[in-house]
């Protein structure tokens, strides 16, 4: 069958399942099929796959259909215009998490620390992390997870990125494993979705994505934040960052809270939507 064609069934079969954007969705799994740009599927309509490129597109729209999130089905995502290799088990990077990383590259511009550390801590796929010391050639990371599936993605992308000298990757609680005074800035997008929000949370989310990347119990949501915080208070040098990304909902008890744990001057940036999204503050 030629590209023409297999768009139109793809894009009938993902309307049919209640995907929006079919037509756009179709492409971008067939030019991710055939290792393609968009574009070029437009000028070829005529172009014929092979048997295998054929089976393999008809098995990810059937996917796609099942709402599986498109990254994990082409097992690449973009974050801070950086490709990673996502999958089952790690959070796809969200647009939304890169103010994180311009938060800190404004900040750490304006800083002149000797051989500097930054922490992403619940590093995922690596994103946060690997996005900053890309544009922050002076600095080292260190990314910490809870989970071993987390790591060994991010353990890719750092090859990728070509940081294998400047990002160590360890297995922990949050900052537990860290030394006192080792960190000039804790960067951290940690679970932020509560239970009650789970129900209307896309099936892409709620049926692929890792629920330990996502969930925060109800009766205590600030829990990741401020066990975060007070590590973060005995391995940041003085006036470090902490910043988080977070929900709406909780940015407004969470800069409230910052001065509680040793934090001053808690402030908080909008994202694109206009919605509260990044808390951060210095240490005392
Ligand atoms: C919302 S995801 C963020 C992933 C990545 N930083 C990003 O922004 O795309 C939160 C991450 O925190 C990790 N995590 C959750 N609880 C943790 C804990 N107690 N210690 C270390 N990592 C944890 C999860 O495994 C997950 O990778």
């Amino acid at each position: 069958m030629v590209v023409g064609e297999l768009l139109a069934r793809a894009q009938a079969r993902l309307r049919a399942a209640g995907i929006d954007e079919a037509r756009r969705e179709a492409e971008i799994l067939l030019a991710a099929c055939l290792g393609w740009e968009r574009a070029r599927l437009t000028a070829y309509p005529e172009h014929a796959l092979t048997e295998r490129q054929q089976r393999r597109f008809e098995c990810w729209v059937r996917r796609r259909a099942q709402r599986e999130p498109i990254p994990y089905i082409t097992r690449r995502a973009w974050f801070y215009g950086l490709e990673l290799v996502v999958g089952r088990g790690v959070l796809v990077p969200r647009p939304e998490t890169e103010l994180l990383v311009e938060l800190f590259l404004e900040w750490a511009a304006t800083q002149k620390f000797d051989s500097p550390i930054l922490i992403d801590a619940g590093v995922g796929s690596g994103a946060i992390a690997i996005a900053c010391l890309k544009h922050a050639s002076l600095w080292g990371g260190v990314g910490i997870d809870r989970s071993g599936r987390a790591l060994r993605i991010a353990r890719i992308n750092r090859r990728r990125a070509g940081l294998e000298s400047r990002l160590l990757l360890i297995q922990g609680e949050w900052l537990s494993a860290l030394c006192s005074r080792v960190a000039h800035a804790v960067l951290s997008n940690p679970p932020y979705v509560l239970p009650d929000e789970w129900d209307a949370l896309p099936p892409e989310v709620a049926r692929y994505e890792p629920r330990l990347a996502l969930l925060v119990p109800s009766e205590d949501p600030l829990r990741p934040y401020r066990h975060l915080a007070l590590d973060a208070r005995r391995v940041l040098v003085p006036s470090g960052l902490l910043a988080f990304e977070t929900s709406p909902r909780l940015a407004p008890l969470l800069a409230e809270q910052l001065p509680r744990w040793g934090f001053k001057n808690p402030q908080i940036r909008r994202d694109y939507s206009n919605r509260e999204r990044v808390v951060y503050a210095y240490l005392e």
